[in-house]
């Protein structure tokens, strides 16, 4: 069993206190010991125990007082009833108030050491539990956040727009939101309960996008082993998101103005026409006037995407929604239980700032800052802004951000703060930032953490 599980004695018996703590640090357990009830509480206010054996008559504060304490204090701190044979009814009453076991005095310390472990295994579960149920909740949001005039008219535009089958085109900076606009639009378009397929234009060469989109037959090409569905085919009834349309090849244009004009699409390597009533999103954070000037848009499949436009305006021009925005992160970002606020001058820095990468910019500035901080505070220093040419934070230009430290560094410092905070207890600690244990002991893998 590992050193880092910390173990609390509380016995009045200081005999047996002794004996147990010399054998469970054998065991390489840590071990505490204390006399009563009333220290026992001070000890589970002061430090994160995994277990405690807990006798149950003590002279000031009785077991089942500091069992009451821990089931509202900390519900995941594993309580095991020390008891002597004629207690047992009382311990069966302990185990319905929330412990998890008990062991008879005189013990066997086999037995002891194995519920021990077993009630170690089960709180890591529980651990491993809340923080997965506070991570589904947290990505099930998806809603557009933002009050500023500028992008209330976007949104009703968009809820226009949901209503009409007409193709969309979505236009803003990188990091603006419009993936998640197109999101918006299908759920609240009378396709919501039928698929939103998203591609990425660029991400993909050529050929391999057409049969993305379209699919391919069997032998269509050499790795086509079997024939494929297409992305059109599996948005039936729904919605395609064409991200980054900008990207998309002169060559494979006309297939997809072919499509969208009229539902018809073959796929690679077959000779017959398909069909599929798809309603099409696109986005660029191009100007596509621009790309048909240079020859790298057709302009008629332009006019057939952008019977509707909706263009996010950046960041910097809606101010209004900068700090509904943090702490809409902060609130979604911060570990479990102990949410973090913003200090006033971060707020100042934060509205001037130009942020060139816009909200998703915004969003890894608060992550950052809530791994930076050191207390429930975040304070300017911890935003950790581009600090080499000053003027760009109150600038209005979109500069590159310069000189910020990297991010796997503040990870590091922030990992071994907490980590030495909580004795590197790594179930506690994970809790504690909200991450799971087995991402905390990937990352102490990855930066060579030791405890010093
Ligand atoms: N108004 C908003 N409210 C809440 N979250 C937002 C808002 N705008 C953007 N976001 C979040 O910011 C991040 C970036 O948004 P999104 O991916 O939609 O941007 P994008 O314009 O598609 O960026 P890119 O051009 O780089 O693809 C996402 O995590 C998204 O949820
Ligand atoms: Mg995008």
């Amino acid at each position: 069993m590992s050193k880092e599980n910390n173990i609390l004695i509380c016995d009045d018996d200081e005999t047996l206190c002794y004996l147990l703590k010399e054998q469970l640090l054998e065991e390489g357990f840590a071990a505490q010991t204390v006399y009563d009830g009333k220290d026992a509480i001070e000890a589970v206010k002061g430090k994160n125990y995994d277990v405690l054996l807990l006798d149950l008559n003590m002279n000031e504060v009785s077991g089942e007082e500091v069992l009451k304490f821990v089931s509202g204090h900390s519900p995941s701190l594993q309580v095991i009833i020390l008891t002597a044979q004629s207690d047992i009814k009382k311990a069966i009453k302990c185990i319905k108030m929330g412990a998890y076991d008990f062991i008879s005095k005189p013990y066997d310390f086999d037995d002891l050491i194995l519920t021990i472990n077993r009630a170690i295994d089960h709180k890591n579960l529980l651990v491993k539990t809340t923080i997965l149920e506070e991570q589904i909740n947290k990505n099930i949001q998806s809603d557009i956040i933002g009050t500023s005039k500028e992008i209330l008219k976007v949104i009703t535009l968009a809820n226009k727009s949901a209503q009409s089958e007409s193709n969309v085109l979505i236009e803003g900076e990188t990091g603006t939101g419009k993936e998640l606009l197109a999101e918006y639009v299908h759920r609240n378009s009378p396709r919501s309960e039928k698929p939103f397929v998203v591609i990425n234009c660029a991400s993909l060469p050529d050929q391999l996008i057409e049969s993305e989109l379209f699919g391919h037959e069997r032998g269509a090409f050499t790795d086509a082993k079997t024939s494929k569905q297409g992305l059109v085919e599996i948005a039936d009834g729904g919605t395609l998101f064409l991200d980054e349309i900008g990207e998309m090849s002169i060559t494979l244009q006309p297939k997809l103005l072919r499509f969208l004009e009229s539902g018809e699409y073959r796929r690679i390597g077959s000779v017959s026409n398909f069909s599929s009533d798809v309603r099409v999103i696109g986005a660029t954070n191009k100007k596509l006037l621009e790309e048909i000037e240079s020859n790298n848009f057709r302009r008629d499949l332009l006019f057939r995407l952008n019977v509707i436009t909706l263009t996010l305006p950046p960041l910097r021009e809606r101010k209004e929604d900068i700090l509904l925005l943090a702490n809409h992160f902060l609130e979604i970002k911060s570990p479990i239980r102990s949410p973090k606020r913003l200090a006033p001058d971060t707020e100042a820095l934060l509205i001037n700032y130009s942020f060139p990468g816009n909200v998703r910019e915004l969003d890894h500035i608060i992550e950052r800052a809530i791994i930076f901080a050191s207390d429930d505070i975040i304070k300017p220093e911890d935003l950790n802004l581009p600090v080499t040419n000053k003027k760009n934070q109150y600038s209005n230009t979109g500069d590159e951000m310069t000189d910020v430290l990297p991010m796997e560094e503040v990870e590091k410092i922030h990992l071994v703060k907490a980590l030495d905070f909580y004795g590197w207890d790594r179930a506690t600690t994970a809790y504690k930032l909200g991450i799971s244990i087995k991402t905390l002991y990937s990352k102490i893998r990855k930066y060579s953490l030791t405890q010093q």
